[in-house]
């Protein structure tokens, strides 16, 4: 299947570079008929995507300040409490959310990142960064210099690295023998079960399962021995992998196993199925806001996010349906969504008039935002969400 031509889905634009916003490549998913592993057949240069004008901080969800909080505290209380010096490095560390909590215990650590902004934000909380996009020569410079890793940490990392196998040979080189490595990352079941396809951009060059995952590592000597479904990005799967024999296999696999062959991940026609049911999810989600647009409603989206790239350029919805996106994002304030260009707008936009419907965009963050936003919802406001049907959230359904 295709989503046809598409822009960087972080490449917000400044509205005086509006007319030179033609750079695309072609969104087309495929899955691997032997490793299973879904994956993007063109990907844009990783230097178009990550570079000193990356928008995406990861402080900006308090939701998910939480959540790699007790990642970190997991692992330390869990992992670190018996090693004597432990050293834990994590690949992506963006602005340091996770290993600042690393840091304010002195645990030894090091974030490989690459896009210099983040990184200078992450020095801010005290959290030392190397400014590099990790790789076979970048784990043999850290050994050289901190010896070998008690832990690798990633987190919405492994997923976005087109060349999976150099950094599987570093993690091999950098992960000591009864090391670990911990990752999640949006997971394809999920994809599967909500219809959720925003999830497919650039960024995102692997949707992986525990059959991609168990196929990808076993040439270089780390099996998986646990994973644990987590509610984050839309729903993801933190993965454990170790040397093999090294730490025992939870039962965990078995049932996800299970899973993933009730969902049909190995056979054809459930990503025929899947194709179809994009098609007909982003025709309503159009139909609903050409409707609304008719009966002159005030339309905004809320959360102008990487996913919402995918899903604006591929129904084709601009400006003349939805007015701005709210975006608490100062970098992303003022600039355009990639493409389409919808104005990105403050959230204090949003609340100075708001506006009859707000198309969820950050929808992975919907219990927080619609707890946030009663007064809208009691004023009569409303929300539109897209997955796993286009539907309008009239009250805090979660409350
Ligand atoms: P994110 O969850 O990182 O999704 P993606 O990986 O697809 O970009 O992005 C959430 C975006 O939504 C981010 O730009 C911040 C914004 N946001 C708000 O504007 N208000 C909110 O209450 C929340 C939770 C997020």
């Amino acid at each position: 299947m295709t989503f046809g031509p598409m822009p960087i889905a972080n490449g917000f634009v400044h509205p005086d570079k509006a007319q030179t916003d033609d750079y695309r490549f072609d969104l087309t998913p495929a899955v691997c008929t032997t490793c299973n592993l879904f994956q993007l057949m063109e990907q844009p240069d990783p230097e178009m995507m990550f570079h000193d004008e990356y928008a995406f901080f990861s402080q900006t969800s308090s939701h998910m300040a939480i959540h790699f909080e007790a990642f970190a505290n997991d692992i330390i209380n869990r992992w670190f409490s018996s090693r004597p010096d432990p050293f834990v490095v994590e690949l992506g560390s963006n602005d340091g959310i996770m290993l600042k909590h690393f840091a304010a215990k002195n645990v030894r650590h090091l974030g490989v990142e690459p896009s210099a902004n983040v990184a200078a934000a992450a020095r801010k909380n005290g959290v030392d960064s190397l400014v590099e996009f990790f790789s076979e020569g970048v784990a043999k410079q850290i050994v050289e210099k901190h010896g070998q890793a008690d832990a690798l940490l990633a987190a919405n990392v492994m997923c976005h690295i087109s060349d999976i196998k150099s950094v599987a040979q570093g993690i091999n080189i950098l992960l000591k023998q009864d090391g670990l490595l911990i990752f999640e990352d949006p997971y394809l079941g999920e994809v599967l079960q909500k219809g959720s396809f925003d999830q497919i951009y650039d960024e995102h060059v692997f949707l992986f399962s525990l059959l991609s995952v168990t196929a990808l590592f076993s040439g270089y000597n780390l099996e998986v021995v646990d994973v644990a479904p987590q509610s984050v990005h839309g729903g993801s799967m933190r993965y454990t992998l170790a040397r093999p024999g090294v730490h025992s296999q939870s039962p965990s696999l078995k049932a996800t196993l299970r899973l993933e062959d009730d969902l049909g991940m190995s056979d054809h026609k459930t990503y025929v199925e899947f194709s179809k049911r994009c098609k007909n999810t982003g025709r309503n989600l159009k139909q609903l806001l050409t409707n609304l647009s008719h009966e002159q409603k005030n339309v905004a989206g809320y959360g102008a996010t990487s996913k919402s790239t995918t899903v604006l350029n591929y129904c084709g919805i601009g400006p003349d349906l939805i007015r701005y996106i709210s975006d608490t994002t100062p970098t992303k304030q003022g600039k355009l969504t990639p493409g389409t260009h919808i104005p990105i707008r403050t959230y204090e936009t949003f609340l100075s008039e708001y506006p009859d419907y707000a198309v969820l965009f950050a929808w992975n963050h919907e219990k927080e935002i619609l707890a946030k936003e009663c007064e809208y919802l009691a004023r009569g406001g409303k929300f539109i969400r897209f997955f796993p049907t286009v539907e309008i959230i009239e009250t805090d359904e979660n409350s």
